[in-house]
């Protein structure tokens, strides 16, 4: 293969993994001023309990990677939320949660994880 294919299939291959790296890891474009529930005890805590317990719990599968279950729990794991659920989208494992779910973690997060 002439040098010129390799330099040109890293390129390319390069600005596909940046491109898709961006685009998985972008916080959303959400106004939070027009979003409602993102409180723990309004929404977050309804989202966390229908799509995260059923793992992260005491005596889940995976209790030992963070149990969410009270307010104190997921304020502490905030930061790691956010980020597993709404930057990279890994969790839950089975897909991404719905825009309309993430966009109130995010806001939930901005605000400084407000329990009221
Ligand atoms: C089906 C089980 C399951 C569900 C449901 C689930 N998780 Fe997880 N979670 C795991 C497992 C297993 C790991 C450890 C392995 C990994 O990181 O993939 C994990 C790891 C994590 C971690 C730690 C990652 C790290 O880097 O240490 C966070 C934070 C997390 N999950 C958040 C969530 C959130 C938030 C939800 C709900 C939106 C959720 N998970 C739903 C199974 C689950």
């Amino acid at each position: 293969m002439s040098k010129r294919i390799v330099l040109l299939a890293a390129l390319v291959f390069g600005t596909l993994v940046t491109f898709n790296a961006c685009k998985k890891d972008k916080a959303p474009d959400v106004d939070c001023s027009t979003i409602s529930g993102a409180t723990y005890n309004l929404k977050v805590q309804e989202i966390i309990s229908e799509n995260c317990l059923g793992c992260h719990a005491t005596g889940g599968s995976a209790e030992g990677d963070g149990v969410f279950e009270t307010y104190a729990q997921a304020k502490s794991k905030g930061e790691d939320i956010y980020e597993e659920s709404v930057l990279s989208k890994s969790m839950p494992p089975s897909g991404a949660l719905s825009d309309s779910l993430i966009n109130i973690l995010h806001c939930w997060k901005e605000a400084g994880y407000p329990e009221n």
